[in-house]
């Protein structure tokens, strides 16, 4: 939905120029039937089994881009009470709602319990004993999904990868059956599911196929020890193109993991984030100065790390275009404003020969770009809008000098 026409970025039938002129830079800016198309994409090649899709609100958390999700039928995938918030608030059906995380709060259980959220993915014995108490209190019951750490090697950055033993999320595969029978004495929890979630940003299906393996091979055993499981849930993780990387997509994820999944007659819970909003993101920002170092040049830009931290944690790699193609072209860093030396978009980028005040768009930030984004620096965060075919729509506004120091109390 990002394209060009006549040498201009289009972001659907908005030039992204309009845009930056209207709202600003830096900017996020959203395609909205990219992100339906990248929802339906998903749906249809599980179209087959009986699945529930919850959407990763950590990937894109903005209430009207969740909206748009929920709307068409996807529920959540929540990691704190602030997300199962903000998704409450964007509509999500609480019987659509599933909770991760290896660190849920007394007061995050207790919040969810009281919505009747769908599913807890509980990741050890002592959360299992607080999401069992805190049921009892409130006389209710919680139902309950274990996330199994199947020991799998997702193949991806190191700090997104969650499947293997020597990670913290989850119970080791050779402890589930005990952990099982465990949860199966709380009076207060109904156990119908097994999870796993072994990474992120995964381009290979091999991972998925062997993650679904194990989880068939659990059943099984819970089967013999009179444990039923209801619902299998395989995660989000499915990686995208950002740069030379040849991703499988939804209906090989399928193919990979339904043969294995489908004979056991379970429902399936997907958890994709970054597949659905990534590419249905960009990031733009103006060039403030040109400077020629001794050995490199730098486009020196408004957006920093404060914006994308992507780059600088991960080495991630995003795509930067111009928002405006011209015949020459050099190399240069592109860097932001930010007073530290990771703070930088892109390394030797080959790009036209972009103006001072000229527009650059760093591609694919629409999974963990706004979301991972903060105020260092005091630099107020970014506006985010959502385009439509011909129409936009500012879907955040960009925050303002006072929104940085509301919250405090100097006096
Ligand atoms: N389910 C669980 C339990 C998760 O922890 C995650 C992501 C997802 C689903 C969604 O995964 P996805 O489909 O988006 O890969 N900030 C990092 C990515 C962190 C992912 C954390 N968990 C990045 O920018 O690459």
């Amino acid at each position: 939905m990002f394209h060009y026409k006549n040498n201009r970025l289009y972001c659907e039938n908005v030039p992204v120029e309009t845009l930056a002129d209207k709202a600003g830079t830096p900017l996020y800016v959203y395609s909205k039937n990219k992100l339906i198309e990248n929802l339906n994409n998903y749906q249809q090649a599980f179209g087959g089994v009986n699945h529930l899709l919850c959407y990763a609100v950590k990937a894109n958390s903005n209430a009207q881009l969740c909206k748009e999700l929920f709307s068409r039928g996807a529920g959540a995938d929540v990691t704190s009470g602030g997300e199962l918030f903000r998704a409450l608030k964007a509509g999500a059906k609480p019987e659509k709602i599933v909770f991760a995380g290896v660190g849920k709060s007394e007061d995050e259980i207790r919040y969810a319990l009281k919505e009747r959220i769908y599913m807890f993915n509980a990741e050890s014995t002592e959360e299992i004993g607080l999401i069992n108490k805190i049921a009892g209190q409130l006389k209710t019951k919680a139902r309950l999904a274990l996330r199994i750490n199947p020991n799998v090697d997702a193949h991806t950055h190191k700090y997104i990868t969650t499947g293997k033993s020597e990670n913290k999320f989850g119970i080791a595969y050779q402890k589930a059956v005990e952990v099982y029978a465990f949860a199966k004495t709380c009076n207060n929890l109904t156990v119908s599911g097994i999870h796993c979630h072994i990474g992120s940003q995964i381009t290979s299906v091999k991972p998925f196929y062997l993650m679904a393996k194990k989880m068939a091979e659990l059943f099984m055993k819970l089967k013999k020890t009179g444990i039923n499981i209801e619902h299998i849930d395989i995660g989000g993780g499915l990686g995208i193109k950002y740069h030379n990387e040849v991703p499988p997509n939804p209906q090989d994820l399928a193919k990979a993991v339904l043969p294995v999944l489908k004979p056991l007659n379970t429902k399936i819970i997907l958890e994709p984030g970054r597949y659905i909003t990534g590419n249905a993101g960009a990031l733009v920002t103006k060039v403030i100065y040109r400077k020629a170092g001794l050995h490199k040049k730098f486009l020196i830009v408004d957006a920093g790390f404060n914006d994308l931290i992507r780059p600088a944690l991960y080495e991630a790699y995003h795509l930067i275009l111009p928002v405006n193609k011209s015949a020459h072209s050099h190399i240069a860093d592109v860097v932001g404003p930010i007073c530290e030396t990771g703070d930088f978009l892109g390394k030797n980028r080959r790009l036209p020969l972009v103006k001072q005040g000229g527009l650059l768009a760093v591609m694919c930030a629409g999974a963990y770009g706004f979301a991972m984004s903060s105020q260092y620096n005091s630099r107020r965060r970014a506006a985010e809008v959502l385009v439509d075919k011909n129409n936009f729509k500012i879907v955040r506004k960009r925050e303002t000098y006072e929104d940085l120091i509301s919250k405090e109390n100097s006096r």
